[in-house]
């Protein structure tokens, strides 16, 4: 085993499809048995970069580490010490849960005298007892990606790939898988998984944010929070379509979005709000609530890649005014 303080290392990693950039320069790390979690629209480019940290594809330009590993040179090596679960892990439906773990175990290279031993662990680990003789194809979605997850750490990977692992599961499942997670990563194992769930976020240690290759964010999900310039302010109303478009032209709005049939707005400070609730009302809309809140992942997401936007057409991102 490699020594090594950072289970991940990547330095300006960049991957090229013809003369598309999917990954763009990108630079981070993960403390040994962090979580960090990759945030970002599809096609992002998660998926590529995690693909490169496996050694599964080379990086066009740039470098980076697994496990103390150069991914160039020592993919075989990153390859035996790692898990990964995809979205698309194969399980075999025709076999018994117990059957894909044995399969998983051997081909993984978990030695015959341990594995009768090993997969009792994963099935306690997994909750799974009870499940072991199952028919995989009579799983539910979720006790599947437990499956799964269990037949990824098979040999005991000290660092896990997860890739949009709990896609198309339900919020409970979804949480006990993370409680699984969280208790792996206790265990000094380090994990790098990508979502589209901003609840999933919250897990993590640090989050990147990547957006149209780049990696635009990069800190813990306090911090992201926290850095947000301005206050955000949410208004229930009786026309916040419209309500939207009045408040992103207004002086002192950074960003307003839809939130459900809520509106978050944005805005440089508190003293912005009154002219907000005069234009509403000689709009003729009517504000039947309103409270100042602590940002979600989501608005800070949304407020990052808007000034993205804002810089790629050439206009100044608004200062407030
Ligand atoms: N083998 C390939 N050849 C050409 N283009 C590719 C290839 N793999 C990925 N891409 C492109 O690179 C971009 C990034 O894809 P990637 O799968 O990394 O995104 P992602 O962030 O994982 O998205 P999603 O959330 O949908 O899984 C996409 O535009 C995709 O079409
Ligand atoms: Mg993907």
């Amino acid at each position: 085993m490699n020594d090594y303080q950072f289970a991940v290392q990547t330095n300006q990693l960049t991957r090229k499809f013809g003369d598309f950039t999917a990954v763009d320069s990108v630079d981070f790390y993960i403390p040994k048995g962090e979580i960090f979690g990759l945030l970002g629209p599809n096609g992002a480019g998660k998926t590529t970069t995690i693909r490169m940290l496996c050694g599964i594809i080379n990086p066009t330009s740039g470098s980076a580490s697994v496990l103390g590993y150069d991914i160039k040179k020592d993919s075989e090596a990153i390859k035996k010490q790692i898990g990964y679960m995809s979205q698309r892990f194969s399980l075999y439906d025709d076999m018994t849960a117990m059957e894909n773990l044995d399969f998983y175990a051997a081909i993984y290279g978990v030695p015959r005298s341990d594995r009768k031993r090993r997969i009792q662990d994963l099935i306690d680990m997994s909750g799974l007892r009870g499940y072991e003789q199952e028919l995989t194809s009579s799983l539910s979605g979720a006790w599947r990606q437990r499956l799964a997850l269990a037949c990824a750490i098979a040999h005991k990977p000290p660092m896990l790939f997860l890739d949009e692992a709990t896609a198309g599961v339900d919020p409970v499942s979804r949480r006990e898988f993370w409680d699984l997670i969280y208790e792996m990563a206790g265990q000094g194992i380090s994990i790098l998984a990508t979502t589209h769930y901003m609840d999933e976020a919250e897990y993590c240690n640090t989050i990147g944010m990547m957006y149209q290759s780049q990696l635009i964010a990069v800190a813990s999900p306090d911090t992201l929070k926290n850095d947000l310039p301005g206050v955000l302010v949410q208004v229930s109303c009786d026309n916040p379509l419209l309500g939207e478009q009045i408040a992103d032209d207004l002086p002192g709005v950074m960003d307003a979005a839809l939130h459900g049939v809520q509106l978050h707005i944005s805005i440089r400070d508190e003293k912005v709000f009154p002219s907000l609730k005069k234009a509403f009302t000689q709009a003729g809309i009517h504000i039947e609530n309103f409270e100042f809140i602590q940002p979600s992942l989501e608005d800070v997401f949304i407020t990052m890649v808007e000034e993205r936007l804002k810089l790629q057409n050439n206009t100044p991102p608004s200062q407030g005014e």
